[in-house]
C-alpha cells in the first residue's frame, strides 16, 4: 500500500513538472473540497488578491496542511483530484 502511494506520489510530482496539464478530475476535485474544505473558508480566499499561495508547489503544500486541519485523509487520487480543482477553477498555475 505504502509503496503504492509513493509511485502515486512520483507520478504526481513528475507529471507536474512535465505535463502540460493537470491529471485527475476536477469535478471530484470539487466535490471532495465543498464535503470538506468550507468550514473555515469559502472559495473566495483563493480568488483574493493578496492570497498567500503563489506556486503549484505552495498550493500543495497549502493543500496538505489544510487537509491535516480538516481532519481529512485524502488518497494520493483524492489528493490530486483537489489540486486539479483549485488549480484549474482558481490559481491557473498550469
Ligand atoms: C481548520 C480550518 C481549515 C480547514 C478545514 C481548511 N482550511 Fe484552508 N486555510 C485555513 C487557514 C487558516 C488558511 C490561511 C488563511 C489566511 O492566511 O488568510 C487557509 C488557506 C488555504 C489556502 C490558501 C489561500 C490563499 O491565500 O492562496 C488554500 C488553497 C486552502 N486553504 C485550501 C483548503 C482546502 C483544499 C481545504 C480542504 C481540504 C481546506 N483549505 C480546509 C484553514 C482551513
Amino acid at each position: 500500500m505504502r509503496s503504492i502511494l509513493c509511485v502515486t506520489l512520483l507520478i504526481l510530482l513528475m507529471s507536474s513538472a512535465y505535463a502540460a496539464a493537470l491529471p485527475g478530475d476536477s469535478a471530484d476535485g470539487k466535490r471532495l473540497h465543498d464535503a470538506n474544505c468550507m468550514g473555515c473558508h469559502n472559495t473566495d480566499i483563493y480568488a483574493r488578491k493578496d492570497r498567500i499561495v503563489q506556486s503549484l508547489d505552495a498550493l500543495e503544500a497549502q493543500l496538505i496542511s489544510c487537509s491535516h486541519m480538516a481532519k481529512a485523509e485524502f488518497s494520493a487520487n483524492e489528493m490530486r483530484d483537489l489540486l486539479k480543482y483549485l488549480n484549474d477553477q482558481f490559481y491557473h498555475f498550469r
